[in-house]
């Protein structure tokens, strides 16, 4: 049976933990310059709805560093669910390639796809998750922290897709996740219900950012308006202004507390310059992390699940 990476609770924490072992390995490798053909001979069909960079670049690297290749599919070549169906489009990229990774803006777009393939497809971002950035960075956190266990996130922005993948994390490994998010843009419901009925992690919702990042390790942001929200970016500005991650927010954290942000970032709306190029700041790590956790990803989901 192939499997497939949606959401972050499509892996189990056992299986996490083996992702992150492998992503150490292939990190040291490729650090190294040792050679690590795990993939030999694969290929990874890589559709996109939106724009990227760290996801296109990180996966496609990514391939040719495991001696596999990927193709790249721009929004208007296969016009997925226009020019033809999801379903066929999933069936026949089967056919060719070995996996594909697709970023999309309905999340049953993704979910048709794996549906209909038979070789593992992976969720590159859809408008309600984004595992593959939440699983590099709780790796990010263990990093630096230490442990992936037993420390306050701090989410401070919008109750978004990586925000969603913060929360099913969080049925996965325990930690005390703070939601700072202003009236109106809380996250999914059944998502927040989902994780706080898991009982793992502690889950709290705070409509002052300096609550909630009172004792935080890490304080999380992301942009006000995400990818398709565009439209909504000038009335977004107004109701997420007391939430910029800025030096006198971060003076209320944990001290030595560290930052991270998915990246692309909106300079001097949600995180000041200061901040993001500050040393507290691990955001390069983190973008860097996305290309030897989703290798792992990779091989674990062709090789070994
Ligand atoms: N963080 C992230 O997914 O970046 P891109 O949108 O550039 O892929
Ligand atoms: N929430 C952002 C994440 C970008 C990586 C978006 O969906 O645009």
């Amino acid at each position: 049976m192939k499997r497939d990476f949606l959401a972050v609770t499509d892996l189990s924490r056992e299986e996490i933990e083996r992702v992150y072992h492998l992503s150490r390995e292939l990190k040291a490798k490729q650090r190294s310059g040792e050679p690590h053909p795990l993939l030999q001979g694969k290929i990874l069909a890589m559709i996109f709805q939106k724009p990227s960079a760290r996801t296109r670049v990180s996966f496609e690297a990514g391939m040719v560093q495991l001696g596999g290749q990927a193709i790249y599919l721009a929004p208007s070549d296969i016009q997925m669910g226009k020019r033809e169906s999801t379903a066929d489009i999933a069936r026949v990229l089967s056919r060719y390639c070995d996996a594909i990774m697709a970023r999309v803006f309905s999340h049953n777009d993704v979910a048709e796809l794996a549906a209909h393939a038979s070789v593992p497809v992976i969720n590159g971002l859809s408008d309600l998750l984004h595992p593959c950035q939440v699983l590099s960075d709780l790796f990010t956190i263990g990093e630096h922290l230490g442990r992936t266990e037993d420390f306050v996130l701090a989410w401070v922005g919008d109750g978004n897709n990586v925000c969603h993948s913060w929360l099913n994390m969080s049925t996965r490994f325990r930690f005390a996740l703070r939601l700072a998010i202003p009236e109106g843009y809380d996250p999914d419901e059944q998502l927040l219900a989902n994780a706080k009925r898991a009982g793992l992690s502690e889950i709290a919702l705070f409509r002052d950012p300096r609550e909630a990042v009172k004792g935080a390790d890490v304080i999380y942001t992301d942009v006000w308006a995400s990818m398709g929200q565009e439209a909504e970016a000038e009335q977004r500005k107004l109701a997420f202004r007391r939430f910029q991650v800025n030096e006198e927010l971060l003076a209320h954290a944990a001290p030595g507390a560290k930052v991270m942000h998915c990246l692309p970032a909106h300079r001097g709306e949600e995180v000041t310059d200061g901040v993001l190029d500050g040393p507290q700041s691990i955001v390069f790590d983190q973008a860097e992390n996305r290309l030897h956790v989703q290798k792992a990803l990779l091989v674990f989901l062709l090789k070994e699940a």
